[in-house]
């Protein structure tokens, strides 16, 4: 059986691509059903890219220490609490509401649902450590902002790790999902 796990997956499974083969990636914008919604689904996810983006190269800034550590304590709590906010509501809206809906159309792809669905789980994980480390240098802005760079660098692991996460299970994801949006005209 091929490897679904997030931490070794080089792509959506051969067999969840029984749908992409008819539905390849550059044809989507072209094809008729690609939805508003679709496409604004397809913007959460880079806009998730983006914030995962903006707290990764703040942090290489405070480590080099060409950021001013009270801006980036602010910086982090409002683009960290964007990015961790925004993924676990989409994230609860894909499992509770639109995965069945996929599933329910299409049966076939249940199992690949079912990895998707676990790397949320995963991500939840790292999401939480995100947490922990940013709330600790957000404190230390008002406690001791000497300290911030040498935490700064633990954080930046956490957000490579994100970044590494989003990269793999965006792509994936809308590579499932997408083709059965088209092929069961979902949202047109
Ligand atoms: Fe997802
Ligand atoms: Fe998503």
């Amino acid at each position: 059986m091929t490897q679904t796990t997030i931490h070794t997956r080089q792509g959506l499974p051969p067999e969840m691509q029984l749908l992409l083969r008819d539905y390849p990636r550059d044809a989507w914008p072209d094809h008729p059903d690609f939805a508003e919604s679709i496409r604004n689904w397809m913007g959460a996810h880079h806009m998730f890219r983006q914030l995962a983006g903006i707290t990764q190269k703040d942090t290489e800034k405070m480590m080099d220490r060409t950021i001013d550590p009270a801006h980036y304590a602010d910086r982090l709590a409002h683009f960290g609490t964007l990015l961790v906010r925004n993924l676990h509501g989409h994230h609860g809206w894909e499992d509770h509401s639109f995965f069945p809906e996929l599933n329910a159309a299409d049966p076939r792809f249940e199992r690949g649902l079912d990895m998707l669905e676990g790397d949320h789980v995963e991500l939840d994980d790292v999401l939480d450590r995100f947490t922990r480390q940013g709330n600790r240098i957000v404190q230390l802005h008002q406690l001791d902002p000497d300290q911030i760079p040498e935490q700064a660098k633990l954080l930046h692991g956490l957000t490579k790790e994100i970044g590494l996460f989003l990269t793999r299970h965006l792509r994936d994801e809308e590579d499932l999902v997408v083709p059965i949006l088209l092929h069961h005209q979902l949202r047109g």
